[in-house]
């Protein structure tokens, strides 16, 4: 167990922020170094920052040769494979922000490279700490629901469409399916227990975005703004997926889980430009169930928390780190979701239903 853990931040923009900030609260941790590809990026952060025993760097890789316990990987999408798999190699821990990769490939490398290295390789999901996640998850375990068959997971923006690296299908790999959506996944697979994906069939469309009335990137607008999936998973259960990042629409609903003895349903604090429950918003929770023959709806208290959730998750790494356990939301399960995504856009692209095809 190292006294004082020692941490490198990679990427050194808005979300980076967000993890030093949570980073500088925790005892017995430094952050050591930082690195942005952008010259002057990264001296400029830990100025504004006040990390001033940090050290900074133009190239990742120059911040591995340093004897650090872990990284937190902040760079857009399509850096997360390089930085995160040197890392790994490099004998780092590593916290990488969502999503996972930008493709299937990309993300079974970095399982492997973890694998290898005997390292942690955690996903960056903080509505995992989100106590009402807990709690769902709790609920579709207990087995109180019986067996469960159908879920409906989704919500997104009526605006919320980001621009620069988020739009390109190079550096961020696909839209609203990956960047909002992959907690909508993981919200419900985590409750499920993470059951194998094994066919997609899925529709995309970037009306919104390609439209000027609504982008002012939308000459470079290349991915999905809206999309909505059929996932067949393990177990004889279908997964009702859908996401927008903007919709002439306040909410896109509940997300509900349909088992042979009850149903629970969760939906948003609020319609209008955000709604999901995966975002920190729950509004309700019911249990749709039987009472003796009655139709039965009983709430459930939805907790009120006061956690900042990025702080939970990076505290969490730390935790993880200093008392030597496993990844707090494991790479080799986030697989998964990546593998939705992959399908999501093959199948979107071809109209058809894929087969998702996994390692053993
Ligand atoms: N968990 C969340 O709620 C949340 C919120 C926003 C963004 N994100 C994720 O965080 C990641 C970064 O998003 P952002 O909004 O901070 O982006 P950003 O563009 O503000 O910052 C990314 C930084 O990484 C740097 N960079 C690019 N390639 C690099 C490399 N190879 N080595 C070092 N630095 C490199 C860029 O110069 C930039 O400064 C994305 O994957 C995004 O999906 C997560």
């Amino acid at each position: 167990m190292p006294e004082t853990i020692r941490i490198g931040i990679i990427g050194s923009g808005g979300i980076a922020r967000a993890h030093a900030s949570a980073y500088k609260k925790l005892s017995n941790l430094e952050i050591v170094a930082v690195a942005d590809s952008i010259e002057g990026k990264a001296q400029a952060f830990i100025d504004q920052e006040q990390l001033h025993a940090a050290a900074a760097f133009d190239d990742h890789r120059k911040l591995l040769e340093l004897e650090l316990d872990g990284v937190s990987v902040c760079t857009p999408n399509f850096a997360h494979h390089e930085t995160s798999v040197n890392a790994l190699n490099a004998g780092k821990h590593v916290l990488v922000e969502k999503p996972m990769s930008v493709t299937l490939d990309q993300s079974i490398d970095m399982v492997a490279a973890a694998k290898r290295s005997g390292k942690m390789l955690t996903v960056g999901f903080q509505p995992r700490y989100d106590p009402n996640m807990s709690l769902i998850k709790e609920i579709v375990q207990s087995g109180q629901l019986g067996k469960v068959y159908f879920v409906e997971t989704g919500g997104g923006r009526r605006r919320g469409m980001p621009g620069g690296t988020f739009i390109s299908k190079e550096l961020a790999g696909a839209g609203a399916m990956a960047d909002i959506g992959c907690y909508s996944l993981d919200m419900a697979l985590n409750a499920l227990g993470y059951p194998k994906p094994l066919t997609v069939s899925a529709y995309t469309s970037n009306y919104f975005g390609t439209n000027p009335k609504y982008h002012r990137e939308a000459d470079c607008f290349e991915v999905e703004d809206f999309g909505v999936a059929m996932i067949r998973l393990e177990g004889d259960i279908v997964l009702n997926y859908k996401i927008s990042w903007a919709m002439h629409m306040d909410t896109l609903g509940a997300t509900m889980f349909l088992g042979t003895d009850a149903g629970l349903k969760v939906t948003p604090a609020g319609s209008g430009p955000w709604s999901g429950v995966w975002d920190g918003s729950v509004g309700s929770m019911s249990l749709f169930h039987d009472v003796a023959g009655q139709n039965t709806q009983t709430t459930v208290p939805v907790i009120q928390h006061g956690l900042n959730l990025f702080d939970e998750k990076v505290k969490d790494f730390a935790a993880a780190i200093r008392d030597n356990r496993p990844a707090p939301i494991d790479g080799a399960e986030i697989l998964y979701n990546q593998a939705i995504i992959d399908g999501v856009l093959r199948s979107a692209a071809t109209k058809r239903e894929v087969t998702i095809e996994l390692p053993e």
